[in-house]
């Protein structure tokens, strides 16, 4: 439908805006020509802009036979009229103020529009906030710190209900203090995006609802209405696993250098360790025991020897050579090992005994490395352990996950949760004359292996070591 307005003040203006922005379904309106007898009328201006033919006098539109519709904007009825008189049966006229009616009506509908867009946006909100897929934890915050919303993430971390949580401050909730969080180490991002009106990103330590800790990112993003800030949304992502993997792997990288630097260290003293050792246990052999100085070299060949002892528990360590894998029975290695270290346990007045699984399928491994390690676990037990306790070597198949489980359990003195996470760490160790490479080397041979191996210990209770191996080829043959 083509249209000529007369007028071209600011409702032809806001006409011409509408008609272009608005996708209409029915009839295709489109502005063609404008009438107004001032030259800087804005609405002229505008459809002179867009091309559209613009005239100081009405009656210029009756020359024109394209207009269908006629609308009248400057309100007199003398021009109304005059219309009327003058246009042929197929151009139809609008009154100014059927007009006005008309872009009253627009209003309104233009404002219910934007409700239901508003309530389709809350909607899209609270779906987010109630999606139980989401990972990552979402909080609304005020920014006198009181919680407006939340997301399933969230609640279920910190085991509350929404309805606990909406209303109070989020230090309370997420940190369980009675005042906003500050410091370095865990500055309040809310407090930055208040002050600087942008997104700010920290770390933080949260705890969940068995207070163990978690590492969160955390991303803040202002919500602003007229350049306030109105509320701020707050995404916090759990970082601890990466973080625990980056560790790893930084600790792998420590221990491939220690590695590295000790077979060096140990490949080089290993020959003029062994020349001192052969010396001194010849003039030891040739000596009667009333010479002068037959206890100093007795000692000499003692010490030697506890040195040549860790340069092997060394280059065990840094060992290059891969595993030689057979199919084994676990329970043969456990009773050979427990042959080995018998004398021992009756040494340390310590029960050594077993508690083997009646029927274990085979498993592919090294027998002498997986001996060594049943060996590092048994004499750890036995010197962990006060007299007369005892130390319990089991085995099991857990054919859900299909591995061969193995546990060494003692009754000794435990190991204290400071030193929990450092015991498989090369050249840790609480012993007089330990150097500290027995687990570390257990530890590598059973990750060579592809099991596992950890510990739970109570101090003054005693300690379990626990290993499982896979079981990676199918074996019909076990005993
Ligand atoms: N069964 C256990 N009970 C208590 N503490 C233990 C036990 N096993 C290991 N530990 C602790 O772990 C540390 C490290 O053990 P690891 O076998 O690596 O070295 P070590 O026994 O000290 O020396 P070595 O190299 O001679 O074996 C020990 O010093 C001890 O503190
Ligand atoms: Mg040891």
């Amino acid at each position: 439908m083509k249209i000529a307005i007369i007028g071209g003040g600011e409702g032809c203006l806001n006409l011409i805006d509408l008609i272009e922005r608005h996708t209409f379904k029915e009839i295709k309106p489109e502005i063609v020509a404008v009438a107004d007898i001032k030259k800087d009328a804005p609405g002229l201006i505008r459809a002179k802009k867009s091309g559209m033919f613009v005239t100081h006098d009405y009656n210029d539109f009756f020359e024109k036979d394209n207009i269908e519709l006629i609308i009248e904007l400057t309100g007199s009825m003398d021009i109304y009229n005059d219309i009327l008189a003058k246009k042929n049966n197929k151009v139809r006229v609008i009154a100014h103020t059927t007009a006005m009616l008309f872009w009253e009506i627009s209003d309104i509908l233009s404002i219910q529009e934007e409700t239901k867009q508003k309530l389709q946006e809350t909607e899209a909100l609270y779906l987010a906030m109630s999606d139980e897929m989401i990972q990552e934890e979402m909080v609304i915050i005020s920014p006198d710190y009181r919680i407006l919303d939340v997301n399933v993430a969230l609640l279920k971390r910190v085991g509350m209900s929404r309805e606990k949580v909406i209303g109070r401050h989020c230090y309370e909730v997420t940190h369980n203090h009675d005042h906003p969080c500050k410091g370095d180490l865990h500055p309040c991002p809310l407090r930055e995006v208040l002050k600087t009106h942008k997104p700010s990103q920290t770390t933080h330590i949260h705890r969940d609802k068995d207070n163990k800790k978690l590492h969160h990112s955390i991303s803040c993003y202002p919500l602003l209405r007229n350049g306030e800030v109105i509320s701020v949304i707050e995404i916090a992502k759990d970082i601890t696993k990466d973080l625990q993997l980056q560790e790893t792997l930084l600790q792998q990288e420590k221990m491939v250098s220690i590695g590295r630097l000790s077979a060096g260290v140990a490949h080089e003293v290993n020959n003029p360790l062994t020349t001192v050792l052969t010396s001194a246990m010849l003039i030891h052999e040739d000596m009667s025991a009333d010479n002068p100085i037959y206890e100093e070299i007795t000692t000499i060949v003692n010490e030697t020897l506890r040195c040549r002892k860790i340069v092997k528990s060394l280059l065990d360590f840094a060992r290059q050579n891969r595993p030689t894998m057979a199919l084994n029975n676990l329970n043969t290695i456990v009773k050979e090992s427990l042959v080995l270290t018998k004398k021992q346990g009756s040494f340390h007045d310590i029960s050594v005994r077993s508690d083997l699984a009646d029927s274990l399928p085979r498993i592919d491994v090294d027998k002498v490395q997986i001996q060594q390690v049943l060996i590092n676990l048994i004499m750890n037990a036995i010197e962990s352990t006060p007299p007369g306790g005892e130390a319990v070597i089991s085995t099991r198949y857990t054919p859900d996950i299909d591995v061969v489980e193995l546990t060494v359990q003692d009754t000794g003195k435990g190991i204290g949760p400071e030193h929990l996470d450092k015991i498989f760490e090369p050249f840790f160790t609480t012993r007089e004359n330990g150097t500290g490479l027995g687990l570390a080397i257990a530890h590598g041979i059973i990750k060579e292996h592809g099991g596992t191996i950890t510990v739970k210990s109570e101090p003054g209770r005693g300690t379990c070591f626990f290993l499982q191996l896979p079981i990676t080829i199918k074996d019909n043959h076990g005993n």
